[in-house]
């Protein structure tokens, strides 16, 4: 039998674990008990509100087409059931308006409390003991293979860094790979930017100098959320690189030292550029909490920090938070270090991995990375699109049908 199938407003394919075992009304809401026991409960409303049908959403963009204010607010089914093909058929009591939800689309969107908790975005945090055992890709088969990209992109999100080995040394290839994925992020710095020592430098980037943990353009509203950097030449003596989860030392920050934790998390500090042509200022705090405290972001940068410009009483406080996190990045058993060789491209979550790199000798050889910037946002929606699952064919195709290869 061919059903046309259930519509859920949305352009992925959501696939039904569980079907819906009962229904159960209140007065506001409704209760769908589940095939495996568990229970969600629909605010009308909120049922109301996400209508996947085609009055209520445009079939080209899913964007909702619905007027939320057209409705009362408490109204009321005048019918629920289950329909032949597993969708929850309502009609509202208001305008006889009918909707049938997709049982995996509203499986997938229940908001009680633990499969809120269950859809939380974890993260993987690390010391020391990651090296040796970074997450690495192939070049070649990032640019060319979907799977691998995204267990690539998945390893961002989770880990905050991956390798990418066999990249060509030659200037552009970072530019390649980064639109691979999704757009570089433009700075002051240029589209792509080349670090190498130079005799003029606006940043201390730009010299031999060693570069402490930081984060980059802590300058910004918005730090980009990835960098990458390309290893074009590394002949120089010196010139190590250093990774630290900023996540991690914050988390033990949490647990050891909560005072330090908190003028860490509540006080914003200032960062700055300047150079000839650009002043860029922006203030936050060093560790950036999200609504359910998970941790946002990292804003550390040593050399660009302002001067500290807050109340008189808490500046020596501040001080003692500040040492104590900038002590922490200094700490071996936090630090991930290797030596970049030509091909080599890192990628890290510059809004929560701290890198550095030591000294190098200009005398002693060349050395020249190329780098750019991608936002989080690129590389989420990039996750999302490339997990989209294709809906299953209507009818199953006999083995013999199949075409091989
Ligand atoms: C930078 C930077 C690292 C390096 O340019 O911001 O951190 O290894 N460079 O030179
Ligand atoms: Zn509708
Ligand atoms: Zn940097």
């Amino acid at each position: 039998m061919q059903t046309s199938p259930i519509e859920t407003g949305d352009f992925s394919h959501c696939p039904v674990d569980h079907g819906i075992a009962s229904l159960e009304r209140s007065a506001r809401t409704l209760e769908v008990v589940w095939s495996d026991g568990h229970v969600s409960e629909f605010l009308y409303l909120w049922l109301r509100d996400n209508c996947p049908c085609g009055v209520c959403v445009h079939a080209q963009t899913k964007e909702r087409l619905f007027d939320l204010l057209s409705v009362p607010e408490d109204l009321r089914p005048a019918s629920v059931r289950v329909s032949a093909d597993g969708a929850l058929a309502v009609v509202w009591a208001n305008d006889g308006h009918q909707s049938r939800y997709h049982p995996g689309w509203l499986r997938h969107h229940c908001y009680s409390e633990s499969a809120r908790t269950a859809r939380r975005r974890r993260v993987r945090t690390w010391d020391a003991g990651l090296a040796g055992n970074l997450p690495e890709y192939p070049f070649r088969g990032l640019m060319t293979d979907d799977g691998i990209l995204l267990d690539g992109l998945r390893a961002l999100r989770e880990v905050g860094v991956a390798m990418v080995l066999g990249a060509p040394p030659v200037p552009g290839t970072v530019g390649s790979l980064t639109e691979r994925v999704s757009r570089i992020r433009t700075t002051n710095f240029g589209t792509l930017f080349d670090v190498c020592a130079v005799a003029q430098p606006n940043s201390t980037a730009y010299t031999a100098l060693e570069l402490p943990l930081h984060t980059d353009l802590p300058t910004r509203e918005l730090q980009p959320g990835y960098q990458l950097l390309h290893c074009l030449v590394n002949q120089a003596q010196g010139g190590e690189s250093v990774l630290v989860d900023g996540f991690h030392i914050a988390e033990v920050l949490r647990r050891e030292d909560p005072e330090t934790f908190a003028v860490l998390t509540t006080v914003p500090l200032e960062f700055r550029f300047h150079d000839e042509d650009s002043d860029y200022r922006s203030w936050g705090p060093v560790i950036r909490l999200d609504h359910a405290g998970g941790f946002d972001e990292i804003r550390f940068n040593t050399f660009i920090c302002g001067p500290f410009d807050v109340p008189a009483r808490r500046m020596a406080e501040v001080y003692r938070a500040f040492r104590r996190y900038f002590a922490m990045t200094r700490e071996l058993r936090y630090q991930v270090r290797f030596r970049l060789t030509p091909g080599d491209l890192m990628v890290f979550d510059n809004r929560r991995v701290l890198h550095a790199r030591t000294a190098f000798d200009t005398a002693s050889g060349p050395r020249r990375l190329q780098g750019c910037y991608m936002d989080r946002d690129e590389v989420l929606s990039r996750i999302r699109v490339l997990e989209r699952r294709p809906a299953p064919p209507a009818a199953p195709v006999p083995p013999a049908a199949a075409v091989p290869g």
